[in-house]
């Protein structure tokens, strides 16, 4: 019996957000070059993605390239940067057919032309899918995000299409790449480090933490399902008291 049979369905993480961890390890524990822990994950995201999608997940928001991993040995950036265009050319096709639309958040104008341009295609083939909402943080970081959407709110101010007074966090909000985007629920970190390196830290304000030792190319189906399953049995207060929830919910 699968895990998903487990699931309350009136209660799943509608967004679910991911710091993929472990790919290297993985690899070195078996004498492989870090680069074929990537190839492996990029199978991981496959099944994970379908899990997701069956168990009716709207949003999943993978941490894929961060703004500090542009300081890895170039050969393992460039790898990087080939195994993406590998994937969603290889994909697009099929995340299409399935409902699945591509999102990118993250500084994409320091990738290179040819990943900038295959990105673009496939979140262009892939706008009306209605399914899942695949997000891809791709050169991200949240203090990156956070000092853009400063010197923009600055702009606007100066060119008087903002007030100082009209600033609040719903404003702020629209000025983060994740405008479009509802808080993560859940955010599952794998590969047994627990923090959250610069992973949106706004957005992350209410949200549930999971952390597993399993190594990213080892997370599966079931392994989604057992932290939506722990998520299921928190208590989200938000500030606010048991009592208060309880009352909400009648
Ligand atoms: C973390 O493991 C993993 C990454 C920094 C890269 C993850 C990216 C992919 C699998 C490719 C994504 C492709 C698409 C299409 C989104 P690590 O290298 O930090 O592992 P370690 O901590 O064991 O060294």
């Amino acid at each position: 019996m699968s895990l998903i049979d487990k699931l309350d369905h009136n209660r799943l993480p509608a967004h679910i957000a991911i710091i993929m961890d472990g790919n290297g390890r993985w690899a070195k524990a078996r004498g492989l070059d870090r680069g074929e822990g990537h190839k492996e994950g990029v199978e991981a995201i496959r099944r994970v993605a379908e899990a997701a999608s069956r168990a009716s997940v709207q949003y999943l928001t993978l941490y894929a390239f961060s703004t500090e991993n542009w300081r890895r040995p170039s050969e393992e950036v460039n790898g990087l940067m080939d195994l993406m265009v590998y994937a969603l050319t290889r994909e697009t096709a099929a995340l299409k057919k399935n409902g699945v639309r591509i999102v990118c958040i993250g500084n994409v104008d320091r990738l290179p032309g040819h990943v900038r341009e295959t990105l673009q295609e496939c979140i262009h083939e892939t706008a009306g899918g209605e399914r899942l909402t695949l997000v891809i943080a791709l050169s991200y970081s949240s203090k990156w995000e956070l000092t853009e959407a400063a010197r923009k709110i600055s702009r606007d101010v100066k060119a008087g299409t903002l007030r100082e007074e009209e600033i609040n966090e719903e404003i702020l909000s629209q000025y983060l790449t994740t405008r479009d985007l509802p808080d993560p629920d859940l955010l599952i970190r794998t590969g047994g480090e627990q923090r959250i390196s610069n992973f949106l830290l706004w957005q992350c304000a209410y949200t549930e933490f999971y952390f597993t030792e399993t190594f990213w190319p080892d997370f599966n189906e079931e392994e989604l399902y057992k932290a939506i399953l722990n998520y299921q049995k928190r208590e989200r207060r938000y500030g606010m008291i048991s009592e208060q929830i309880e009352s909400d919910q009648k």
